[in-house]
C-alpha cells in the first residue's frame, strides 16, 4: 500500500484496492470530480498525471493553477504526481499526455477521461460555437486521449506483455435520460457512453476494460444551476468522492472482467445502467405498411409515447433531485 497520509477521501473503501505501481492520468483533475478522483487513486497507491487546462466552466482561458494545488495536495500527502496542462480536445496534445505518464512515470495503467465544460442553451436558441465546444471537450476530449492510451497497451501486449489496463469515461444523467436545455452536452455524453460499449469490445483483446460513469455530484459545475449544500453532519450523497469510489474499484486487477458498463452514482447508490434495450417489438412477418403501423403504433402507445425526463431517469436509478427542497 502506499505512504498515504492526507485527509482525502477514505470512507468507503475497506480495504482500500492497492494500485500501488500503477500509473494514471485524469483529465480534468484541478477541480471537481476529477480532482477527487486523482487524490483517490494517490490513495490507493497510483502516481497520478494530473491534467487540467484550467478553464472556465464554459471552457475559456487557461490557469495551471488548479493542477498544481492538486499535484501539491498528492506529494503532501506521499504520493506522487506531475501536472499536465494539455486540451484533450487537441489530438497531438492528448498523444503528449500519454507520452508523459510514460516517460515520467515509466508505464500507463489507468486513464479516467473526466474533464468537461458546459454551455447550455435551449436548442432553438443555441450557436454553433456551443454545439462545437461541448461536443470538441467532451466527445473528442474522449477519444483522442483513449486513442492514444488504445495504441500504447496494444503495443504493450504484442509485446507479450500481460496488460491490465483501464479506462473510465464520464457520461452524465443528462445523456443517458435526457435534460432540456443540454442538447450539445446530452448528446456528447450520450455519444460518450455509446463510445464505451464499442471501445470497452475492441480493447477487451488487449486487456484493457472500458467503463463509464453518470455521475453526481456537487462541483462547480452543479452548484451553478443547483441549490446543493451540503448536510451539516453525516453522510454527503453529493461529495465527489462517492464517485471515485467507483472509479478505484474498476482499477482494482480484480474488476479485470467487468468492462463495457455505465455506471449511474449516487452518493451510495451505484447502478449499472442498462441502456438501449430491445423493448416494445413491433413484428409484420412480410414488413410493414405505413398505415398498418401506424394503427399498430396508436393501439399500443394509446397514451403517446415520450421520454420521461431526467429526474425521472435518475430517481428510476436511484438518484434524486438535486433541487435541495426535493
Ligand atoms: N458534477 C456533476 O454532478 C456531474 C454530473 C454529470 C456529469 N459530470 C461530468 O463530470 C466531469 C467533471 O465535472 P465537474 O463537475 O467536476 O466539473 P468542474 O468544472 O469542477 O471540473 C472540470 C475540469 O475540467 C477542466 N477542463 C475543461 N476543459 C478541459 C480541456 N479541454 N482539457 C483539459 N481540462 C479541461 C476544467 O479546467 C475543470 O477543472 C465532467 O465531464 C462533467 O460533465 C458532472
Amino acid at each position: 500500500m502506499s505512504s498515504w497520509s492526507a485527509s482525502a477521501p477514505t470512507h468507503k473503501l475497506s480495504p482500500m484496492p492497492d494500485l500501488s505501481g500503477k500509473v494514471a492520468i485524469v483529465t480534468g483533475a484541478g477541480r471537481g470530480i476529477g480532482r477527487s478522483h486523482a487524490l483517490a487513486l494517490a490513495q490507493a497507491g497510483a502516481r497520478v498525471v494530473v491534467n487540467d487546462l484550467g478553464a472556465g466552466i464554459a471552457g475559456e482561458g487557461v490557469d495551471p493553477g488548479p493542477a498544481e494545488q492538486v499535484v501539491e495536495e498528492i506529494r503532501a500527502a506521499g504520493g506522487e504526481a506531475s501536472t499536465n496542462g494539455e486540451n484533450v480536445a487537441d489530438f497531438a496534445g492528448a498523444e503528449r499526455l500519454v507520452q508523459q505518464a510514460v516517460e515520467e512515470f515509466g508505464r500507463l495503467d489507468i486513464l479516467v477521461n473526466n474533464a468537461g465544460i458546459l454551455r447550455d442553451r435551449m436548442l432553438v436558441n443555441m450557436t454553433e460555437d456551443e454545439w462545437d465546444a461541448v461536443i470538441a471537450v467532451h466527445l473528442k476530449g474522449h477519444f483522442a486521449p483513449t486513442r492514444h492510451a488504445a495504441a500504447y497497451w496494444r503495443e504493450r501486449s504484442k509485446a507479450g506483455e500481460e496488460v491490465r489496463g483501464r479506462i473510465v469515461n464520464t457520461a452524465s444523467p443528462s445523456g443517458v435520460f435526457g435534460n432540456v436545455g443540454q442538447a450539445n452536452y446530452g448528446a456528447a455524453k450520450a455519444g460518450i457512453a455509446g463510445f464505451t460499449i464499442i471501445v470497452a469490445q475492441e480493447l477487451h483483446r488487449y486487456g484493457v476494460t472500458v467503463n463509464c460513469l453518470a455521475p453526481n455530484a456537487r462541483t462547480r459545475m452543479t452548484e451553478e444551476t443547483f441549490q446543493m449544500d451540503a448536510p451539516p453532519e453525516g453522510f454527503d450523497p453529493l461529495d465527489p468522492a462517492n464517485v471515485s469510489a467507483v472509479v478505484v474499484a474498476l482499477c482494482a486487477d480484480e474488476a479485470q472482467a467487468i468492462t463495457g458498463q455505465v455506471f449511474h452514482v449516487w452518493g451510495g447508490a451505484v447502478n449499472a445502467l442498462r441502456g438501449w434495450s430491445a423493448g416494445e417489438l413491433f413484428a409484420a412477418d412480410e414488413g410493414w405498411e405505413p398505415d398498418t403501423l401506424l394503427a399498430e403504433l396508436v393501439a399500443r402507445f394509446p397514451d403517446g409515447a415520450s421520454p420521461p425526463g431526467m429526474l425521472a431517469g435518475m430517481q428510476s436509478a436511484g438518484g434524486r433531485s438535486l433541487q435541495a427542497a426535493d
